[in-house]
């Protein structure tokens, strides 16, 4: 099922859900241009609720430039298939008037000093446009809006989960910390990172990596697994070895590469990386190879 307006959305959602089907909602925001990573959150939402839905919906205010945003992979056909197969029961892909009828909206959500560092850092209101969208498909997806579905106990609200990819975990961090302090009714749900056999993280914007690229891009996921290891081992970090690593790689131009709090992203104090490991951190990495910018991170537990 497709739904383009917010409310055959909402129409279709309302059946859905009370038609005794069942009483949770996963909601899955997507831009589209899906692969395993994607199919990987659908799952995991089929499984957990009785009714998912899924949005495809191209950001224009969450892109820096129009050239960027013209540029980014649009495959809706082959997306419905994918979605469909894992399982989705409804998908809502409004067209950018029914978002933003009135044109960029005026009042924002803005991700302060967490949305300013790393990836923010060189995408400025990147997360600001992300937020504020994310806030929209949340309240869009909001379960049948208070109907009581057939056979409900009375009073009893649907759960409501939503599913975000730990591949971006800015992203992550940041939806927890906007439904955290603005009070969402929606559980949010992190799913681990499907990497490609080679280990590269599944990104729709790795069909602009040339084969040679591709290769040197694997740099990325060697250097975080060199500190999952020392972190699994309880050995110090090491993290300049691991950047030396990316620095041998000509073609791969280094951004940052930090060992940060899973929650503020600070970095966590120096000592951390000459005492041995414990505890929980992430290790985050941006880089540039050949005209693609890439962002992968690890999970450190001890
Ligand atoms: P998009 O890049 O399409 O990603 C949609 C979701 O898929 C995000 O939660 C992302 O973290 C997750 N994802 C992407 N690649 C993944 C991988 N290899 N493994 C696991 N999950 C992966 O992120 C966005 O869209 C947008 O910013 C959005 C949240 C939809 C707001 O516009």
């Amino acid at each position: 099922k497709l739904a383009t307006t917010v409310a055959g959305l909402r129409t279709e959602g309302a059946r859905l859900l009370g038609s005794g089907q069942g009483r949770s909602q996963g909601l899955v925001p997507t831009m589209g241009a899906l692969h395993e990573g994607h199919a990987a959150l659908a799952r995991a939402a089929v499984e957990q609720n009785d009714v998912v839905v899924a949005t495809i919906f191209v950001n224009p205010l969450q892109f820096g430039d129009a050239v960027d945003l013209d540029r980014y992979p649009r495959t809706l056909d082959a997306d419905l298939a994918l979605l469909e197969d894992q399982g989705v029961d409804l998908v809502f892909a409004p067209p950018v008037e029914e978002v933003y009828p009135g044109g960029e909206p005026l009042v924002r959500i803005t991700s302060g000093r967490l949305g300013e560092k790393w990836e923010g850092a060189s995408r400025p209101g990147h997360f600001d446009g992300a937020l504020t969208v994310v806030a929209k498909l949340l309240h869009y997806g909001l379960p049948a809006a208070g109907l009581p579905a057939a056979g409900a106990a009375p009073g009893g609200l649907p759960a409501y989960r939503a599913y975000f990819g730990q591949k971006d975990a800015q992203q992550l961090a940041l939806v927890r910390r906007m439904v955290a302090d603005l009070n969402f009714p929606v559980e949010i749900v992190g799913v681990p990172t499907v990497r490609a056999v080679d280990g590269l993280a599944l990104s729709s914007r790795n069909r602009f990596l040339s084969g040679e690229e591709r290769e040197a891009a694997l740099v990325l996921s060697r250097a975080l697994r060199l500190l999952e290891e020392r972190a699994d081992a309880r050995q110090p970090l090491d993290l300049d070895s691991a950047r030396a690593l990316v620095e041998s790689q000509p073609l791969v131009g280094l951004d940052y590469f930090e060992v940060v709090d899973p929650e503020t992203l600070e970095p966590l104090a120096e000592n951390c990386r000459q005492t041995p490991f414990s505890g929980e951190a992430l290790a985050l990495i941006a880089a540039k190879v050949g005209p693609v910018r890439l962002i992968d991170n690890a999970p450190l537990r001890s």
